[in-house]
């Protein structure tokens, strides 16, 4: 049984902390946020739940074997490092850190103290998530050519980070996950209207093999949409997030160059084959994260959204930014 204590109850704390709840190998020992009102609900949610205004309640809390840090990516290095510094293991949200230095940091810190660092990159643990690693995994897209996704919505405003580092980080973990190889360079461009901070934001990601990745964020669309393309040289998918069923539709189509020997020779046939949906599991995927967070804890696994893969993601968060800020200038990673 892993004791944890949660830092943060706005928006997606009350999230951790039911699901926490809900799991056989964890239980909640107690909630902090510094805000009076979110107290208020964490005493209405759980009465019998201690809670607390000072971090330093949990952090020092011999009672406390793991904390999980729900707050404003600023504030995650500082109270990270505290947890660790204390002998606790860490479930970070994304974005892990403000910059890597910070990640190398607590990365280092945490290997010394033999402490598990786990980064909530949620969507690797969706039942469509999964189902894509495991289309990519088994060969069934065949190479991929691109990855395309539309992710936008009116909202939410960050107050310390742009539509980059709210919105991207998910779609730069789930490439990060079922893509072998590291991006080799990026390209971004992104516009502030409102208040100082980039809120809409176009991001391209180059990859080994011709690979290539899009993502579009923006917090100032009429409409929400969550869709992803993702091409294969065998098949071709569409995930859309937002729907009950059928969330990922698989198509049998491509293209093919059969013969020719200059360019105005070429042909070209195209395959137009069968559309399947596949089963997509229906867990809540925060319920198998946090299970995974406990059992890497008991079992002394290093989990696959380690502090390694939170790095990873801050790196192309930081080249994202200095493209935007050089107009959409090639960033080497
Ligand atoms: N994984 C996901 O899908 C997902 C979704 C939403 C948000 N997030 C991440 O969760 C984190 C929090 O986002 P949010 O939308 O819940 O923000 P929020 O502003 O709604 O909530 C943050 C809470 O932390 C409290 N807080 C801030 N600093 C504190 C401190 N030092 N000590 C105690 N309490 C403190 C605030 O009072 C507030 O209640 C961010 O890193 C965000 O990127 C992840």
């Amino acid at each position: 049984m892993i004791r944890v204590g949660v830092i943060g109850y706005g928006y997606w704390g009350p999230n951790i902390v039911r699901n926490l709840h809900g799991l056989e190998s964890t239980r909640v020992e107690m909630v902090c946020d510094k805000s009076p009102s979110a107290l208020a609900r964490v005493r209405k949610a759980y009465p019998n739940l201690p809670s607390a205004s000072d971090p330093l309640e949990i952090l020092r809390s011999p009672a406390i074997d793991a904390v999980a840090i729900i707050t404003p990516v600023w504030t995650h290095y500082e109270l990270a490092k505290m947890a660790l510094q204390n002998g606790k293991h860490i479930f970070v949200e994304k974005p892990f850190t403000s910059n890597s230095a910070q990640a190398q940091e607590l990365i280092e810190l945490a290997a010394r103290k033999k402490l598990t660092i786990m980064v909530d990159h949620t969507f690797l643990f969706t039942g469509a998530v999964r189902k894509i690693r495991e289309l990519t995994e088994g060969g069934a897209l065949g190479d991929l050519y691109y990855y395309d996704s539309l992710r936008v919505n009116l909202g939410l405003f960050q107050h310390d980070i742009s539509v980059l580092w709210d919105l991207a980080p998910h779609d730069l973990a789930i490439m990060d996950h079922i893509i072998k190889g590291q991006p080799e360079a990026i390209v971004a461009t992104g516009e502030k209207h409102l208040n100082g901070v980039e809120d809409v934001a176009f991001m391209t990601i180059y990859f080994p093999r011709n690979l290539i990745a899009h993502i579009n964020v923006n917090w100032l669309s009429p409409v929400k949409i969550r869709t992803t393309l993702i091409g294969g040289q065998k098949k071709m998918l569409v995930w859309n997030d937002l729907v009950a069923d059928e969330k990922i539709r698989v198509y049998d189509r491509g293209v093919q160059i059969t013969s020719g020997e200059g360019i105005r020779d070429l042909l070209v046939s195209y395959r137009s084959g069968d559309m399947w949906a596949p089963q997509v599991e229906q867990m809540e995927a925060l319920h198998v994260e946090l299970g995974y967070f406990a059992d890497c804890i008991m079992k002394n696994k290093t989990p696959f959204n380690d502090g390694q893969a939170g790095l990873r993601i801050v790196r192309m968060l930081e080249a994202a930014e200095v493209s935007i800020q050089k107009r959409g200038e090639l960033v080497r990673l």
